[in-house]
């Protein structure tokens, strides 16, 4: 080291020492909207080149969306309850969710069915108009994928399992899982109000 390095290098701390707690404030907010914008950028690469692997799959918005099949007057959703994107079926009777009733993704409640004593042309339009209800109950849970066929009603607080498959009534506070649907096991009641 010579003496010259020697008192560059000692001005260069003290100038660094003394001047940044002054400049740092003054430069952040030039430079913080740049780091910002920066990695703002390289997050947009990094999710686009995952969507370019996965052009097939929509946008997330469509797992908010129900589907509703024929007449929606028959559909009866307590502002309350939460549906995702489910499919309902109104051909054959009327559809109720009762309040804070749930259900997990592509869900199925389907009131319409066709008379299979019937054949070609006629068996497709044998489509009763009614007779078929469902009733989803106060605070149920229906999983991801399950099925629900009326006539049916799912009791307050009762669970259907994923991919279960709903065919007839469902106790309150009962959990039902499987293909049919059947009880596996019992919840106790909430705490009274
Ligand atoms: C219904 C559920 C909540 C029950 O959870 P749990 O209380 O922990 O139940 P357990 O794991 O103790 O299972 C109880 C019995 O039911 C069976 N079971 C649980 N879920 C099942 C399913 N989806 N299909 C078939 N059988 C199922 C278990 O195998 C077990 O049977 P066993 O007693 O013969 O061993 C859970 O299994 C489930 O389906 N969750 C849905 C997850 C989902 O869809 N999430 C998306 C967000 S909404």
């Amino acid at each position: 080291m010579t003496l010259l390095g020697d008192a560059v290098g000692l001005l260069g701390r003290v100038v660094g020492t003394v001047a940044r707690p002054v400049l740092a404030p003054l430069l952040a907010p030039l430079v913080t909207p740049l780091v910002e914008q920066e990695v703002s950028t390289q997050v947009s690469h990094v999710v686009s080149e995952h969507a370019a692997d996965a052009p097939h799959v929509p946008p997330n918005d469509l797992l908010e969306h129900a589907m509703v099949y024929g007449d929606r007057a028959k559909l009866h959703i307590d502002p309350t309850a939460v549906i995702n994107n489910a499919l309902f079926n109104l051909s054959s009777g009327e559809i109720t969710v009762e309040r804070y009733a749930f259900f997990g993704h592509n869900v199925s409640v389907l009131t319409g069915t066709h008379d299979i004593t019937t054949f070609d042309a006629e068996r497709q339009v044998a489509v009763p108009k009614s007779g078929r209800d469902i009733v989803i109950g106060r605070g149920v849970w229906v999983s991801s994928n399950a099925t629900v066929l009326g006539p049916c009603r799912i009791g307050e607080h009762a669970v259907v399992a994923a991919g279960a498959l709903v065919t007839g009534d469902v106790d309150p506070l009962t959990v039902v899982a499987g293909f049919p649907a059947k009880p596996v096991k019992k919840l106790d009641p909430p705490p009274a109000a």
